[in-house]
């Protein structure tokens, strides 16, 4: 950790002449004119080489992505790069305009992530935010039905049950495989997990349904392929500092396209208006960025930007399959000590039964191995990603 904390002070001294968000030599993509494509297939990083960009296993067994994934230290030197810039120029236009970039940057980024184009994807701080924006955007009254899943996150229960105290709504919930075939006459909205936080089971396809369909893609998008149009959704809320690595106060909003100015924009201040010395006459972008977040730091945004950057340079798609492999060893090693695993899809999420959830994740904590408990369900989690290795699956085996 001494190590670390001398590259940070080291790149905080760092006074770059203009822009600067530090990635290993990468240009960003507004100054340097890389595309997020050719950046994407770098390709041929080792596993020990994907694990090394994290500070945290120099140390920990860290298997809790599913709060917050590992951050790179590249991501922590983009951070204080950008943040010693601002202090040393103050945050005037410069700051501005790379604040931007940035957000354009990441836009494009997670679209690509999701299969989906970038002026469909608002910027956002978190899934919840999301969720939020699309449930407080529709036209739901009194009589109209949600139908969501047991289980769902408060992320999204909270503002279901909002929406039902404030707008009168019925709420109704299935288990997750149902839901296909539980929509109703009454349904104006299906809302429900595209990856259950609860037991990693994976939402069956929803297209062909009647009504929206809104995926809480929390434990969905960075840790297994997303598709939006193959999942048949309307919206994808997701999370930027869960299975990407970058800082929390980052995510997305994906938004199918013919609903982009169906769906209320409900909060759009500066950042979200065409032209915002209109005044009054000002209005919201036509694109997706009409539901953008109301604010995110341009170091916020480098982080992220340079956390993606380590993940691709490993390709997504071999991130996501060494995942879902190491994710299932672990879940065939607690069955074979005969703990009592929770039925799984092929996903990053492991949960078992466990006597004291609490009580054994203190534990586990007390020896460097970190997963969470699910309170109420009897059951503890292990977040298992790319990151991960052999030896983290063992350490935590044995200190079970
Ligand atoms: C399924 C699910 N939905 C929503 C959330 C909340 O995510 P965020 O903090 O990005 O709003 C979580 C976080 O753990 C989650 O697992």
């Amino acid at each position: 950790m001494a190590g670390l904390r001398q590259r940070l002070t080291d790149a905080a001294q760092i006074a770059p002449g203009g822009r600067s968000c530090g990635r290993d030599g990468s240009s960003d993509a507004g100054a340097g004119g890389t595309t997020v494509s050719a950046r994407a297939s770098l390709g041929g990083v080792d596993p020990a080489g994907l694990r090394a960009h994290f500070p945290v296993f120099e140390r920990l067994a860290f298997l809790n992505a599913g709060t917050c994934g590992p951050i790179p230290e590249a991501a922590v030197r983009a951070a204080a790069e950008t943040m010693a810039l601002a202090a040393a120029e103050g945050r005037a236009h410069a700051y501005f305009t790379r604040m931007l970039e940035l957000r354009g940057e990441l836009r494009a980024r997670y679209a690509a992530l999701l299969g989906a184009q970038a002026d469909d994807v608002a910027v956002t701080t978190c899934t919840s935010e999301g969720v939020v924006r699309v449930l407080a955007g529709l036209d739901l009254r009194a009589g109209d039905e949600i139908l969501t899943s047991v289980g769902e996150h408060p992320g999204l229960l909270g503002p279901l049950a909002a929406a039902r105290t404030q707008r009168g709504v019925t709420v109704r919930a299935v288990a997750l495989e149902q839901i296909p075939g539980a929509v109703s006459a009454a349904t104006r909205l299906v809302a429900c997990s595209h990856v259950s936080w609860i037991d990693g089971a994976i939402v069956p396809e929803l297209g062909g349904l009647e009504v929206p369909v809104l995926l809480d893609g929390a434990q969905g998008v960075g840790a297994i392929a997303v598709d939006v149009a193959a999942l048949g959704c309307t919206f994808y809320a997701g999370s930027g500092q869960k299975w990407l690595c970058g800082p929390v106060a980052t995510g997305m909003l994906w938004v199918a396209s013919q609903w982009r100015e169906r769906l209320l924009a409900t909060g759009p201040t500066y950042l979200n208006l065409d032209d915002p010395s209109a005044g009054l006459d000002a209005v919201a972008h036509r694109t997706a960025a009409r539901h953008d977040a109301s604010a995110q730091s341009a170091e916020a945004a480098a982080a992220a930007a340079a956390a993606l950057d380590v993940l691709a340079q490993f390709g997504w798609s071999a991130v996501h399959e060494r995942a879902a492999t190491l994710a299932q060893t672990l879940a065939d090693g607690l069955a074979r000590r005969g703990l009592a695993v929770a039925p799984r899809d092929r996903t990053t999420l492991v949960s078992w039964q466990d006597p004291d959830p609490p009580a054994t994740r203190a534990r586990l904590a007390d020896v460097e191995v970190i997963i969470r408990d699910l309170p109420g369900t009897g059951l503890l989690r292990a977040s298992v990603g790319a990151w991960n290795d052999e030896s983290d699956l063992e350490r935590l085996l044995s200190a079970l």
